[in-house]
């Protein structure tokens, strides 16, 4: 059957993060992509205002990418990589490594964001225990936090939402958020006041004790939760007090890496250097699911070198560094440096700032917040519920051409990095249409 034939029957699918019933009584489909470009399957363009869903940074269907996962699929289209592998995971590896800051550059393969974080965390635990602090095994998270959806992540996350139906691990602490829209609204980059909020990691570790916490774990820039970007001073002062008590430092990269405040990591962006980066969406362009972990140097060694001769870190995927995923995202990196794509995310930053912090002026619009290639619009929640102005508004985007995120009452935006200044224009001009449309 074509993938774009609509389907008949909805019920079967129960859809994630999504509002199944809301969705299913008006549903929305997508036939078929192509660069900065959806089409829905009756065939009306969608341009493309959050690189799917954070992760096609490359532009849609990119013919190399196609290529790679096609022929690899032809040549091999499983091999296991416990025990065994075979060269393109290295490969992979090493090119990941390359791009990594440096020291951070042994590389864990997962099939996603979620499972990135969880084997961070998890390498965390491992890594104090084969130094013989088996004692740190709390784990700090942050408010306002979105680390993906196993167990480790939801924990360490900070969702009300995401955490109340389910249990969460024991020993977790949170970190308040660095929101505070009296102090930073329509800031561009990185807000001026909120540094001081790191201090409150000082706080957990004499609640808790200096020698209990494992690792501390950070979306440099929160985005699910509406693009947060860190007050200046603030991940400096987290890697100081880390580094200070020998606890490790984890960037949840998931959203910021490749590309897309600038940097191939936001690590490099911000100039600030974690012991751990969870990353996955960009790694393969969306094409193929895949998630990584890149660890320093010293953790790895830590773990791998202090263990007795067998099987030195009991984790590990079926999926890890499938071939299709290895292919895809080989295929990937080299389009990312061919193209200069962070290097073009850099250049747009400010074109992008100046056309979206252009809608300040449109009803209820509460603040606006731009860094690197990313955006976030919050609005005034309506009488109607929180994040039902933002639903209307995702809709009313969706049926005028674009396609932007809602989450509670924040819009969020982030482009294919292949986007052109013509067509940061057009988002501008058909989320102000929606906008407007909703008032
Ligand atoms: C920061 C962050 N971490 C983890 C995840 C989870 O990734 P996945 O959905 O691939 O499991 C996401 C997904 O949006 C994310 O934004």
């Amino acid at each position: 059957m074509a993938t774009t034939a609509p389907p008949n029957d909805l019920a079967a699918f129960w859809m994630p993060f999504t509002d199944n019933r809301g969705y299913k009584a008006n549903p929305r489909m997508l036939g078929r992509a192509r660069d900065m470009h959806y089409w829905t399957p009756d065939g009306r363009q969608i341009l493309d205002g959050t690189a799917g869903l954070w992760c096609v940074n490359a532009g849609h269907c990119r013919e190399p990418i196609t290529q790679a996962i096609q022929a690899s699929a032809a040549a091999l289209d499983f091999a296991p990589t416990f025990q065994l592998a075979h060269p393109s995971v290295f490969r992979l590896a090493s090119a990941i490594g390359a791009m990594t800051p440096a020291g951070l550059d042994r590389i864990f393969f997962t099939n996603s964001g979620s499972e990135a974080v969880d084997t961070a965390l998890k390498i965390a635990l491992a890594y104090h225990r084969a130094r013989g602090e088996g004692q740190r095994t709390r784990l700090i998270g942050r408010a306002r936090a979105y680390h993906g959806v196993n167990f480790g992540g939801t924990s360490v996350g900070g969702i009300v939402g995401n955490r109340k139906q389910f249990l969460s691990l024991p020993g977790v602490d949170h970190l308040p958020h660095t929101y505070n829209r009296a102090e930073q609204a329509f800031t561009r980059g990185q807000p001026e006041w909120g540094g001081h909020l790191a201090d409150a990691l000082e706080d957990l570790v004499n609640l808790h004790g200096p020698d209990t916490i494992a690792a501390v774990i950070v979306e440099p820039l929160a985005g699910s939760t509406g693009v947060l970007p860190p007050p200046v001073g603030y991940l400096e002062k987290l890697r100081e007090i880390t580094k200070q008590r020998g606890i490790l430092l984890i960037f949840d990269e998931v959203i910021t890496g490749f590309g897309r405040l600038g940097a191939p990591f936001a690590a490099q962006a911000f100039g600030v250097t974690p012991d751990v980066i969870a990353m996955a969406k960009g790694l393969t362009n969306g094409a193929v699911p895949m998630g990584a972990v890149a660890a320093a140097g010293f953790v790895h060694d830590a773990i791998v070198d202090n263990a007795a001769p067998g099987i030195e870190l009991f984790h590990g995927y079926t999926y890890s560094g499938h071939p299709l995923a290895a292919a895809a995202g080989l295929a990937t990196l080299e389009i990312y440096e061919g193209e200069g794509l962070f290097e073009r995310a850099a250049a747009l930053a400010a074109p992008w700032a100046d056309a979206i912090h252009g809608l300040r002026d449109l009803p209820n619009v509460i603040d606006i917040r731009t860094c690197g290639f990313v955006a976030g619009i919050e609005f005034g929640a309506s009488s109607e519920g929180a994040g039902v102005r933002a639903r209307k508004i995702f809709h009313h985007a969706f049926d005028g051409g674009l396609l932007v995120r809602a989450t509670g009452d924040i819009i969020a935006l982030s482009p294919p990095l292949i986007c052109t200044e013509a067509q940061i224009g057009e988002i501008a001009d058909r989320l102000r249409a929606a906008i407007l449309a909703v008032g």
